[in-house]
């Protein structure tokens, strides 16, 4: 948040796939197979920009075709592979976006937490279970936010679970 407007100074969207109890990771990866929600979030982020954390980023291996990855990182991600902007702050992010990309935070925690503020949308999907795992979405004051839109999905042959995808807006003055 702007300190002094207090004003959201971006309008960068969160999208993040979240079980009960918050659970997001377990052991630097995703703690389940959710075919669907991969194909969304494909279809979502195509020609964007995705924001990442390194882990997150050395969890997914490579940067996503037909996307632009900025992956920040404090240590400066020394072995970053070509194609990725790494970027050590988050007020450097925004001058390095490409044009006509809109910013999607992608996770994982640490960087969630870190860009709450930055966010106009949570693009958020649901897994409808109870899931082992040791990265927890960060807590969230969902007085502050609407819910645009919520689909239940039941689980394909794909798919571990059951979803529920959510569109959240950030109210007005908050
Ligand atoms: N379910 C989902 O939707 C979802 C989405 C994404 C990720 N995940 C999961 O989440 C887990 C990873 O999350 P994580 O929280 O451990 O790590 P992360 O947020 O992906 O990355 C953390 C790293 O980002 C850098 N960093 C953090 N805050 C920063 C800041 N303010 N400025 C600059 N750099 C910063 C640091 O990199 P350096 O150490 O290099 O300095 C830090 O070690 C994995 O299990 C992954 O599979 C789940």
């Amino acid at each position: 948040m702007n300190a002094v407007s207090g004003q959201v100074p971006c309008e960068w969207t969160l999208v993040a796939a979240v079980a009960n109890g918050g659970v997001i990771g377990k052991g630097g990866a995703l703690p389940w197979k959710l075919s669907r929600d991969l194909r969304r979030f494909k279809t979502m982020t195509m020609g964007h920009c995705l924001l990442m954390g390194r882990k997150t980023f050395e969890s997914i291996g490579r940067p996503l075709p037909g996307r632009q990855t900025i992956v920040l990182s404090r240590s400066g991600f020394p072995g970053a592979p070509q194609g990725v902007t790494v970027v050590s702050d988050l007020s450097e992010v925004q001058r390095h976006v490409q044009p006509e990309r809109r910013v999607m935070v992608v996770g994982g925690s640490q960087i969630y937490r870190a860009t709450l503020g930055w966010c106009r949308e949570i693009w958020l999907t649901r897994v409808l279970a109870d899931v082992d795992g040791d990265v927890l979405f960060p807590d969230i004051d969902w007085d502050r936010w609407k819910m645009e839109s919520s689909e239940s999905f039941e689980a394909g042959p794909r798919d571990d679970w059951p979803t529920e995808f959510q569109v959240w807006k950030r109210k007005a003055n908050h």
